[in-house]
């Protein structure tokens, strides 16, 4: 359903630094890079699949919680450590909670922002999935 990556941590006494390269550390060629901060107390985002995209997620500051679902079954994981990235394939349902205040989440992609690859009715998800 999805895959950590482990990401190498890289700096000295200065501090921490994570790079992020397409098909080294990203298994794909990088097409857009984007965030998510600020998020309101306890709001609830994502609430779609992709037909096709991929993405690596990583929370670079503070934590949440996502809950991958691919129709029958589904995970939760605790996003807190901007060491490990979630590797999540095409077709898998997504909703991520429980946001802290001072939460970022980077997200990189495979493809440019499509509204025609997005699954964003869970019926609909599941009859993909499931057929
Ligand atoms: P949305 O997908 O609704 O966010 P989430 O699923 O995390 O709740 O995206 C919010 C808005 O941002 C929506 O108007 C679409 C727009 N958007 C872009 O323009 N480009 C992007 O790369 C993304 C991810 C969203």
């Amino acid at each position: 359903m999805y895959k950590i990556i482990d990401l190498e941590v890289k700096g000295g006494d200065s501090g921490s630094l994570i790079s992020l390269e397409q098909n080294k550390n990203i298994p794909f060629d990088i097409k857009r890079v984007y965030y998510i901060f600020d998020t309101k107390l306890g709001v609830t985002r994502g609430f779609h699949a992709h037909k096709k995209l991929k993405q690596v997620i990583i929370c670079v500051s503070g934590s949440c919680e996502i809950m991958l679902d691919n129709g029958f079954d589904k995970v939760n994981i605790i996003l807190n450590d901007p060491s490990k990235g979630i590797l999540i394939e095409s077709k898998i349902w997504r909703e991520i909670s429980n946001f802290s205040k001072d939460c970022v989440i980077v997200v990189v992609t495979d493809a440019l922002y499509d509204k025609d690859d997005y699954i964003r009715n869970y019926e609909d998800f599941l009859k993909i999935v499931r057929r």
